[in-house]
């Protein structure tokens, strides 16, 4: 064990902790777990927070990328932010005060994030954070302030970009404890391209009736989309117009699914706009891979779409990743604009883009490395 251990570590086995709770948080440990189990010196237990508990949100992850089962579940659920936030730290630390591994690595910017990272930090247990540095400067996201304060107080911050290096230098983090490591995100996805063949390709657009580049991908999930009915109406009802142009399959979060039910939203669907529930992953790549266009408001759409060269276009007034807008084929819109921006992208004239440097399904091999010792410098 070198670096980062010859000052925390003592003993030889190093007992790492994977923190997952929420859908993106399970695609962006995949790949490190995978790696670190290779490694003798190190066991590898994984943590679920039990943030997301449908099992198309969050079992059907575990499945499809062979991880075993969790380790340590917590059951969380649903609930106020302080609620789900509090309910996770009070759980976390039983276990680790029981176990008392010597990493603790969180993922992402989701509400577990926080909690486990705060629970582990206050325990003198380092935290290592995977995609560190992002930053919407919005803080009426509540994901803006987990990735601060997560941090802040990281002893470890694995980078996607330059630009969350200098995000995060900006704040006073100590060059030293960042590691510009690419996007791990994209380990998964290219892994899970290669699993699709065409057979499978064809199966997934038929179950949906859909003909390749000829229908539009829809995610919504924020609060700040669908969280009033006003917004909520609105969108639904320009998604419904538009697939009178274009097909457009909806496969909706829960979050979104709940408000609509909430709201008593009662629109008359066209044919060709469809709405599903939450997707598998392989499924979900299929039908991205395979769509004209994708309108989103997540975080790792706007990745994935950049890395597969597809035109996308985030309604939000900002984004975390900027590197998807200034490199990549992001491009944000508002209800103002949007009408727009769609008929740009059917008329042919789209955004073109290039995939960032790093971002080439290694990301979780140097996380690895820095983790366990055997980084030799470069990039890292
Ligand atoms: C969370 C993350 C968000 C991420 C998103 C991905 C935070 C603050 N937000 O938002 O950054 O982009 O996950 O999906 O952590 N629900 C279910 N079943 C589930 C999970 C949620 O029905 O398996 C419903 C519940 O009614 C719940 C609501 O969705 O109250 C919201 O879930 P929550 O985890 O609080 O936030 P997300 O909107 O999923």
């Amino acid at each position: 064990m070198a670096g980062f251990w010859t000052v925390h570590k003592m003993s030889n086995l190093l007992k790492v902790f994977l923190v997952v709770g929420a859908r993106p948080n399970f695609m962006k440990m995949s790949p490190l777990y995978f790696e670190l189990i290779k490694e003798k010196g190190v066991k590898t237990s994984i943590v679920h927070t039990g943030q997301h508990y449908d099992y198309e949100m969050s079992q059907a992850f575990f499945e499809e990328f062979d991880l075993p089962k969790p380790n340590y579940f917590l059951g969380a659920g649903s609930g106020t932010h302080a609620e789900q936030t509090g309910k996770i730290m009070i759980q976390f630390e039983k276990v680790l005060s029981k176990e008392k591994p010597d990493l603790v690595v969180v993922f992402g910017d989701v509400n577990s994030t926080l909690a486990c990272s705060v629970t582990a930090r206050k325990l003198f247990i380092p935290v290592a954070h995977v995609e560190s540095g992002l930053r919407s400067f919005d803080m009426t996201m509540p994901e803006e302030i987990n990735r601060k304060v997560t941090d802040a107080i990281s002893d470890l911050l694995f980078t996607p970009s330059k630009d969350a290096d200098e995000n995060l230098m900006k704040e006073g983090i100590s060059r030293n404890k960042i590691h510009l490591v690419g996007n791990i995100m994209i380990d998964s996805l290219i892994t899970i391209l290669e699993k699709i063949d065409k057979s499978y390709e064809d199966r997934i657009l038929q179950k949906f009736d859909l003909q390749k580049e000829d229908y539009v991908l829809v995610t919504l999930h924020r609060p700040s989309n669908v969280d009033s009915k006003d917004s909520l109406e609105r969108i639904l009802n320009f998604l419904n117009n538009l697939s009178q142009e274009a097909p457009v399959i909806f496969p909706m979060h829960p979050r979104t699914k709940r408000n609509i039910d909430k709201f008593g939203i009662k629109l008359v669907f066209n044919k060709k706009f469809y709405i599903s529930k939450p997707l598998k992953y392989r499924e979900f790549i299929v039908l991205e891979k395979d769509a004209g266009f994708v309108l989103t408001d997540s975080g790792g759409i706007q990745e994935e779409t950049t890395y597969l060269n597809l035109p996308c276009l985030t309604l939000r007034p900002n984004t975390e990743r900027p590197i998807t807008v200034t490199e990549g084929t992001n491009e944000l819109v508002d209800m103002g604009n949007i009408e727009e921006k769609v008929g740009l992208i059917l008329s042919g004239k789209q955004k073109q883009g290039k995939v960032p440097e790093l971002w080439d399904g290694k990301t979780g091999q140097r996380i690895a490395r820095v983790i366990t010792g055997h980084n030799n410098g470069g990039y890292c």
